[in-house]
């Protein structure tokens, strides 16, 4: 009887209000890719978000093997620490190794900063454990679909980010020691990031700027 009765509440139970991003925050992550080419392959960095000033930073210790660093003309393939700088509404990319850093893309063709709802719409999955903590399981549907992990409470802003997998082979799991500030200076472009230093040809960055371009005329 308990049981039936525990059921029937669960079943009518509302979902969880969708994810809301603090307006500013640190985390650091660790980051599995997986291709049928290279198989699996382990990375970590940090993700520095500010909605105040719409920027964002993420530092991988090594960039190989994410689409936007390692696709990226003579770049290609190539082991080495970069950062993604989405900065006054411009996306670079830079390799502090080289070094060297180029232009990719603009939020003119959503290479912008997530908003803190990008999550909304998003469909709850459940409850489940991720990284040893009960979490909420959600599902963003893009080309395909995107998990999201989160502690899980009734209030969003007391949630803490987890986990994102962009299904089947980039699964970011994030420290819950957030931190809610972001270094100063942290967005200072390197001088030698300007708009006029495109990134290369053979780059995913030329897709995504025909992509958004297509997308714009579409409409
Ligand atoms: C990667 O992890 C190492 C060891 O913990 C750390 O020193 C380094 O700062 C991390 N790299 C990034 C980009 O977060
Ligand atoms: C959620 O859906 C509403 C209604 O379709 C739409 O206006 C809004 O832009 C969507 N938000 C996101 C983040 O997808
Ligand atoms: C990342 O990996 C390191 C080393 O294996 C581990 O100590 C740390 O807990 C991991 N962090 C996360 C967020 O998974
Ligand atoms: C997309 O449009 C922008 C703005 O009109 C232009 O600067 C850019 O070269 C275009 N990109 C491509 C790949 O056609």
């Amino acid at each position: 009887m308990w049981k039936y009765l525990l059921v029937l509440g669960l079943s009518f139970a509302a979902d969880p209000i969708a994810p809301h991003w603090p307006n500013t925050f640190t985390q650091t992550f660790n980051e599995t890719f997986w291709s049928p080419s290279y198989g699996k392959q382990v990375t970590n960095g940090t993700y520095y978000y500010d909605w105040t000033t719409q920027n964002t930073r993420v530092d991988r210790a090594n960039g190989r093997f994410d689409p936007m660093c390692g696709l990226n003309g003579f770049k290609i393939l190539v082991n080495s620490p970069c950062t993604l700088y989405t900065v006054g509404g411009n996306r670079y990319i830079y390799y502090p190794d080289d070094p060297y850093c180029c232009w990719c893309c603009s939020d003119q063709t959503h290479c912008g900063s997530l908003y803190p709802t990008w999550m909304d719409n998003g469909t709850f999955l459940g409850t489940t454990t991720k990284n040893g903590v009960p979490a909420y399981w959600w599902n963003k549907e893009g080309s395909q679909p995107n998990y999201y992990y989160e502690t899980a409470a009734t209030d969003p802003s007391k949630r803490v980010m987890l986990g994102i997998f962009e299904v089947p082979s980039d699964e970011k799991n994030f420290n819950s020691n957030i931190v809610y500030s972001v270094p100063n200076g942290i967005f200072n472009l390197p001088s030698i990031c300007v708009p006029s230093n495109v990134c290369p040809e053979a780059s995913i960055c030329t897709q995504l700027r025909e992509a958004g371009n297509k997308t714009t005329s579409d409409h």
